[in-house]
């Protein structure tokens, strides 16, 4: 068997493929993002994305093999993500994937989503990073898994509404900030006050380790429009004050995500967290993960920003189950259905 395989990642809206090697050093990883086809309806459009992976996933493909040095010929398996994610998108990816693995005759292997955001930790750091706490936090999903091995990952919570990434888009909508919210609200909080808005901490004291932040966006949003029915009129939206709303919103945000991520260390026990996932690209949240680990004597495994956000390189988890024996057949389908959570 050779020493390289392709990854491919359709499921939500950035168009990836990856060439990587047995060793797990990444050959290639082209992402094609589609943020400029979303922005003007502030998320996600399924069918926009769909139709976009259909244009762009052959010569994304194309440019993952050229520039890692390899053709069809030379590959071990084709792997694509199969799950959880957006039905059409993750359909593109899979499809791409069958046809390539049925006329190159190779074999296929199906990856988690989600657990390729935490193997994305395992690719970065070179080495063994099992057993771990691992945190996705991303715009689909705020998750904490018990990762007692490389393909053994125990759901332990997650969200009970919006994910982590999900409220930074909407806020950023809500504060007139450009899509996606995530990057923007960091650098509209760059000019703001932490601590000029009390906004809520949802969740923060519960013994459940869960996350809602619904509360805290519409928190937000009755600080920009008023409370309802209150007659209450809200200062303008001036650039400062939305600096301040931005910073206070990121502040109370990462607190939630980090006091989560000490409760999951505690309950079980582990000396190690794993963090991938678009939010784990915040400054401000891995420079408070760092040093709540830090205190912690805990060893903090962060994917590089690069890797956190979606990419295919990540589902270099595929050697594992290449290692494993663990292929899928070309019946096999996609499953958009959310987390077992
Ligand atoms: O992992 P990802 O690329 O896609 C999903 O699987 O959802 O995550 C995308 C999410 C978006 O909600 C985006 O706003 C958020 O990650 N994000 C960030 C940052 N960069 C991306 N959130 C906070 N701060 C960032 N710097
Ligand atoms: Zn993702």
């Amino acid at each position: 068997m050779s020493d390289v395989l392709l990854a491919i990642e359709t499921s939500c809206d950035e168009t990836s493929a990856a060439v990587i090697d047995r060793s797990l050093t990444i050959l290639s990883n082209v992402v094609a993002s589609q943020n400029e086809l979303h922005e003007r309806f502030g998320g996600v459009v399924p069918e926009i994305a769909s139709r976009a992976h259909v244009r762009r996933i052959v010569p994304v493909i194309d440019e993952a093999l050229e520039s890692a040095g390899f053709g069809m010929a030379d590959l071990a398996a084709i792997a694509a993500v199969t799950e959880p994610g957006l039905v059409g998108s993750l359909l593109v990816g899979l499809t791409a994937a069958k046809t390539l693995a049925a006329v190159w005759e190779k074999p296929l292997v199906a990856v988690n989503h989600l657990e390729a955001h935490l193997y994305a930790c395992r690719m970065a750091a070179g080495r063994d990073v099992f057993p771990a706490v691992g945190f996705v936090v991303s715009g689909g999903h705020s998750n904490l898994y018990d990762c007692v091995g490389p393909s053994e990952f125990r759901p332990l919570g997650g969200t009970i509404d919006d994910a982590a990434g999900e409220a930074f888009d909407k806020v950023a909508q809500i504060l007139g900030l450009p899509y996606p919210g995530g990057p923007s609200i960091q650098k509209a909080a760059e000019d703001g006050d932490p601590k000029a808005v009390a906004l809520p901490r949802p969740m923060l004291n519960s013994s459940r380790l869960a996350f809602s932040f619904s509360g805290l966006k519409t928190a937000l949003l009755y600080e920009v429009r008023g409370i309802p029915g209150s007659g209450s009129v809200p200062p303008p939206l001036t650039p400062q004050r939305v600096a301040d709303l931005a910073a206070s919103f990121q502040a109370a945000a990462v607190d939630v995500l980090v006091a989560k991520c000490r409760q999951a260390l505690k309950e079980t026990g582990r000396k190690r967290l794993l963090i991938g996932g678009g939010v784990a690209a915040n400054a401000v949240f891995r420079s408070q993960v760092a040093a709540t680990c830090d205190r912690s004597q805990t060893e903090l495994v962060l994917a590089p920003p690069s890797l956190c956000t979606d990419n295919a390189a990540m589902a270099g988890l595929a050697w594992e189950h290449v290692a494993a024996g663990r292929f899928a057949s070309l019946e096999c389908d996609v499953m958009p259905g959310l987390v077992r959570i």
